[in-house]
């Protein structure tokens, strides 16, 4: 299982977790034993991230109103706004940086996709500093972006690639791949867990991995996912939405003078489950089993509720 995973990532070894915020505290611990050795002092990471909530992962996550109640956060983090390369270059020119810890695509925040030229500029940030670039693919990765990590996609090799969620196909399981400039920083003791990789989640895990090799698969995710875009884009047309956002099979949409958390409880009505990230935005991430009929049904029924409801909205009823 670490064999056939690290081939699929960096090629690094892999370390064994029951969860995603493990698997990114472990790429924290990597990355702070290796600043002791060479004198630096911050972890980068972006604004409305989400990296867990354990406390390294919870201060980790630019998300001010989450970690609030559970202040004081740990040190060592700095917080960019996503997209913002000034910013990006000022940290670095100012700050001693350990790592860059990112998303590709920030997913509990709404499916913001970061653009090849932010990303590629942390890589390049990062390989001056002598800093870790570590992706989190804890949502994004092993298919859902249609490649095996959404890393892939902007042409980068990170140093620690953390892994969860679809691993184990439900069951708890997270890994970090630690491979490049952040290989050989932990050694016996430093790290563990009691649970890491027992067999049965070890065998889902290969089980996962099975289906993942199976030819054409990632190429059905983008052609699926491209469905799902064109049905979201409609709504835009309509005026029922502002603004679409896809990797993949990860997508969300704004909506227009709609309530999203409201649309998402019509929608279980009707028995379809979906996401509002807010009030304004609703996050799709079908299971990438998903046939082309059940995205054509919430597609469908996104645009004929949606047409249905905006109108009795503008006119006051039921406001
Ligand atoms: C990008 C990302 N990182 C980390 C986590 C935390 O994973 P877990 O809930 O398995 O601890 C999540 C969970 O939603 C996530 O989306």
């Amino acid at each position: 299982m670490a064999g056939r995973l690290s081939r699929l990532a960096n090629g690094g070894r892999v370390f064994f977790a029951n969860s995603g915020a493990e698997a990114n505290e472990v790429a924290i611990k990597i990355a702070r034993k290796r600043a002791r050795a060479l004198g630096q002092e911050v972890i980068v990471t972006l604004e409305r991230s989400f990296h867990g909530r354990t406390m390294a992962t919870l201060s980790a996550s630019g998300q001010p109103e989450k970690q609030a109640p559970f202040a004081p956060t740990l040190e060592g983090f700095a917080h960019v706004p996503a997209g913002d390369l000034k910013a990006l270059r000022v940290i670095f020119q100012t700050r001693p940086v350990a790592a860059f810890l990112a998303e590709p695509v920030l997913g509990e925040s709404g499916v913001h996709v970061l653009s090849a030229e932010f990303l590629g500029e942390a890589a390049r940030l990062c390989a001056q500093a002598d800093a870790l670039l570590i992706m989190d693919e804890v949502q994004t990765g092993l298919g859902r972006c249609g490649a095996a990590f959404a890393y892939e996609r902007y042409g980068l090799l990170p140093d620690v690639v953390t892994i969860a969620k679809t691993l184990a196909g439900g069951l708890p399981m997270g890994a970090a791949v630690i491979g490049g400039r952040a290989e050989g920083v932990l050694g016996p003791g430093d790290h563990g867990s009691t649970f890491g990789a027992g067999p049965v989640v070890a065998a889902a895990a290969n089980a996962v991995l099975d289906l993942l090799e199976e030819p054409g698969l990632f190429e059905r995710v983008e052609l699926l996912g491209a469905r799902l875009e064109t049905w979201l884009r409609r709504l835009v047309r309509a005026g029922t939405a502002t603004e679409v956002r896809r990797l993949g099979l990860m997508a969300a949409v704004d909506l227009a003078g709609v309530n999203a958390k409201e649309t998402a409880l019509a929608a279980l009505e009707a028995g379809i489950l979906m996401n509002a990230t807010s009030e304004v935005t609703l996050r799709f991430l079908p299971p990438l089993m998903v046939t082309s009929e059940e995205i054509d049904r919430v597609g469908r029924f996104l645009v004929e509720h949606l047409a249905a409801v905006r109108p009795a909205l503008q006119q006051g009823v039921g406001a």
